[in-house]
């Protein structure tokens, strides 16, 4: 308790805004300002009026903060909380794909770094990517999309798209198989299963739905369903019973934890203006389109 007033005081001297993403433990959900997926948290980010922006997240969520309020000082909890499936291609990799489809469009997930971004036409987050590809890019005759190709191939499937892909993937989601799926299916007979766009195709087809973090709290609160079976990082589960106590929540998978979103401290996170400027443009056209 001590911690959290402390916590409170700072917040209201430095005007700062605490934005903290689903998969964050319950401590750190319980005393952030809005709690959200990543495009709820780049749209927050991006119209906050606070002076100091604390992100609980992973370091690609923090770096689409800094781009779009380059006069806020935005501060990650921990500076080795990264994405692996961000890391996963370098901008060098992009240029040398992009020179083989010189006509391509080019669509990255938000997971990748900023100097990935400023590669690109276009953002998405796992919210938006269906709406992006189906209406901003329908007529593109070649789409390169970049880092996920298990996020690839469920918009493929949605849009009926066909994408010059890479080979990235999510090793946390990775590591749900259909089989967790038909054991947890066996065991809560009656549950719905909700599972994330990063999982693979193959367990993606034994849910009955394929959403978005914030997708899945929409959903556990407007669903008639009272037992869900959840397909992504647990640490949505806390979110989820806080908003429907009513209801009961089955991690697929105790060991779907994503390291990373775990992580805690505060460091100040620079993005040079050059690349930010860059990134700037494909991020600000998703955010346009909106949800
Ligand atoms: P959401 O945008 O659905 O919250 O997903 C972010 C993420 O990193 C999932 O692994
Ligand atoms: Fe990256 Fe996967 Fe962790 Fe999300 S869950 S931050 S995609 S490693």
């Amino acid at each position: 308790m001590e911690l959290v007033e402390k916590i409170e005081r700072l917040k209201k001297e430095r005007k700062a805004v605490i934005l903290a993403h689903n998969y964050q433990i319950p401590e750190v959900q319980d005393v952030a300002d809005f709690v959200g997926d990543s495009l709820e948290l780049s749209i927050k980010a991006s119209q906050t009026d606070a002076e100091v922006i604390v992100f609980c997240g992973v370091h690609f969520m923090a770096e689409t903060a800094k781009i779009l309020s380059p006069g806020k000082t935005v501060l990650l909890p921990d500076k080795k909380a990264g994405c692996p499936m961000a890391d996963m291609i370098t901008a060098e990799q992009l240029r040398a794909l992009k020179a083989e489809h010189p006509g391509a469009k080019v669509l990255c997930y938000v997971n990748t770094s900023a100097e990935v971004k400023a590669e690109c036409d276009l953002c998405c987050t796992s919210a938006n990517a269906v709406r992006m590809v189906g209406e901003v890019l329908k007529d593109a005759e070649e789409i390169i999309f970049v880092p996920d190709r298990y996020l690839a191939a469920f918009v493929a499937g949605k849009t009926g798209k066909t994408f010059i892909v890479w080979p990235g993937f999510c090793p946390t989601h990775a590591k749900i198989l259909p089989e967790h799926i038909q054991a947890a299916r066996a065991l809560h007979p009656g549950a719905v299963v909700m599972v994330h766009p990063e999982c693979r195709p193959e367990v993606a087809a034994l849910a009955d739905q394929v959403i978005s973090t914030g997708g899945m709290s929409r959903y556990a609160r407007e669903a008639a369903a009272r037992e869900i079976i959840v397909g992504t990082e647990p640490g949505i589960i806390h979110r989820l019973k806080k908003e429907n106590p009513d209801k009961i929540f089955h991690p697929v998978s105790d060991s779907v934890v994503c390291p990373n979103m775990k992580r805690t401290s505060l460091e100040k996170i620079e993005v040079p203006e050059e690349t930010a400027s860059r990134a700037r443009r494909c991020i600000e056209a998703m955010l346009n389109v909106g949800r």
